[in-house]
């Protein structure tokens, strides 16, 4: 076994000190305290009124911001986007509840001619 002189464990000992961490340095991540206040845009909601309820399903997925950003459609286009979802996603929607989704994108959401 190799023995190393006093002053060589003294520097190895003062190495060390000076690399060490407290525990509590170690806990406080540079973040702490600080927050981050999301713009209001990305909380999206529908609007309050017949159907409200059941258009919560097609949030099991994504956000109403897909629903959002489509703009105003028309009825068609509301049937088809709420077909395709329960055909090729498997949304658990009966079919009782795609007549109520469509017909309140339809109502809140639609631009055809009344
Ligand atoms: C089972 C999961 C699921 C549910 C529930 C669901 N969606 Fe989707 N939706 C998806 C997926 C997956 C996409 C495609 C995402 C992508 O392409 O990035 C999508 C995309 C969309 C889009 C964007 C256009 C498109 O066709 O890609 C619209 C609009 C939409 N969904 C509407 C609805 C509506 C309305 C409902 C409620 C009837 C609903 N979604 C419920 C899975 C779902």
């Amino acid at each position: 076994m190799k023995i190393i002189g006093i002053t060589q464990s003294l520097a190895i000992s003062f190495l060390l000190a000076s690399l060490s961490v407290t525990a509590e340095d170690a806990a406080t991540p540079p973040f702490a305290g600080k927050t981050i206040d999301f713009p209001k845009a990305y909380v999206y909601q529908m609007q309050k009124g017949e159907g409200y309820e059941t258009i919560q399903k097609c949030s099991i997925c994504h956000s109403f911001g897909y629903i959002l950003n489509q703009g105003k459609q028309n009825r068609s286009f509301w049937e088809h986007e709420t077909h395709k979802m329960i055909e090729a996603y498997k949304a658990p929607i009966s079919p009782e509840e795609e007549k109520v989704i469509v017909s309140y994108l339809a109502k809140f959401y639609g631009n055809d001619k009344k």
